[in-house]
């Protein structure tokens, strides 16, 4: 890390209540997530153990026991970045704008819910014909992406695609998040009441957990400390498309340091 840090303004009472909310936010949203990446750790340990055992057979020759260590390693770095990515986003960190690449934190942010995402039949497409940088929380933007992520994995129960899309606009000097899914799409009577805490239209599943109706107003909240935008456009039955705008640079700002 070189540079100086950038704070945000002094916490009031406010502003410690909405950083306890989106905590609160932050950690419901990994709890939707715990088993699937429960799982895909069992699937890793599971490819690890067989390739030492592979390995490790008296029979096995030089050249088979490099490809099973390779194995091994492969998986073992798997399973190290996705723990990297869980404590990065679960621990309680300072709030502080780094310059941040935008297309590494979607791809931190899909190493935690791909499993949930595959599990679903929900296919991924990447389209990320640039890599901007932005002055941001890293950690915030990834709860936003996560919201996103998982709501429109919710949109689409019998599976389907999601787009992610990252741009800049050099003309208004923005960088662009588009995530884009094949789901149920919203009504427009809905489509202004989705950013509302609390408005949710997920019903409790099997084991009693319905939508909390948080997560869209925990997204604005956060867009609006990065004086960032988002938008949605909607057709039912065709699927959603959320925008989040986010400044390269915030007026007047001096540099901000680079993410280490
Ligand atoms: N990608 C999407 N496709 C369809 N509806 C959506 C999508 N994202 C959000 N919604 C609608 O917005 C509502 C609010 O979302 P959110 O604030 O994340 O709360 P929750 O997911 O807990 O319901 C959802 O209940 C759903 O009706
Ligand atoms: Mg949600």
């Amino acid at each position: 890390m070189i540079g100086e840090e950038t704070l945000l303004s002094p916490a009031t009472e406010t502003d410690l209540l909405r950083q306890q909310l989106q905590r609160a936010q932050r950690l419901s949203s990994v709890g939707t997530l715990a088993s699937s990446v429960a799982h895909e750790f069992n699937n890793i340990l599971t490819t690890i153990l067989n390739y030492a055992k592979l390995g490790l057979r008296p029979t096995a020759t030089e050249q088979s026991r490099l490809e099973c260590l390779e194995k091994v390693l492969k998986g073992s770095q798997r399973a190290a970045s996705i723990v990297s990515s869980m404590l990065g986003f679960t621990r309680n960190q300072a709030i502080r704008r780094d310059l941040t690449d935008l297309v590494a934190l979607v791809e931190d942010t899909l190493l935690l819910c791909e499993k949930d995402l595959s599990k679903h039949q929900v296919h991924i497409e990447r389209k990320f014909t640039c890599r901007p940088k932005a002055p941001v929380v890293a950690q915030q933007i990834q709860q936003i992406l996560l919201n996103l992520l998982i709501n429109a994995r919710q949109a689409m129960p019998r599976g389907g695609r999601i787009t992610l899309d990252v741009r800049e606009n050099a003309r208004t000097h923005m960088a662009e998040i588009h995530v884009c899914d094949t789901g149920a799409g919203i009504p427009p009577e809905k489509l202004r009441l989705i950013f509302d805490p609390f408005f949710t239209t997920k019903e409790p599943d099997s084991d009693g957990h319905g939508g909390s109706g948080l997560g869209l107003s925990v997204c604005r909240q956060i867009i609006e400390q990065h004086q960032g935008r988002i938008r949605v456009e909607s057709i039912v039955g065709k699927g959603s498309k959320f925008t989040v705008k986010l400044p390269m640079a915030l007026p007047g700002d001096r540099p901000v340091p680079e993410a280490a």
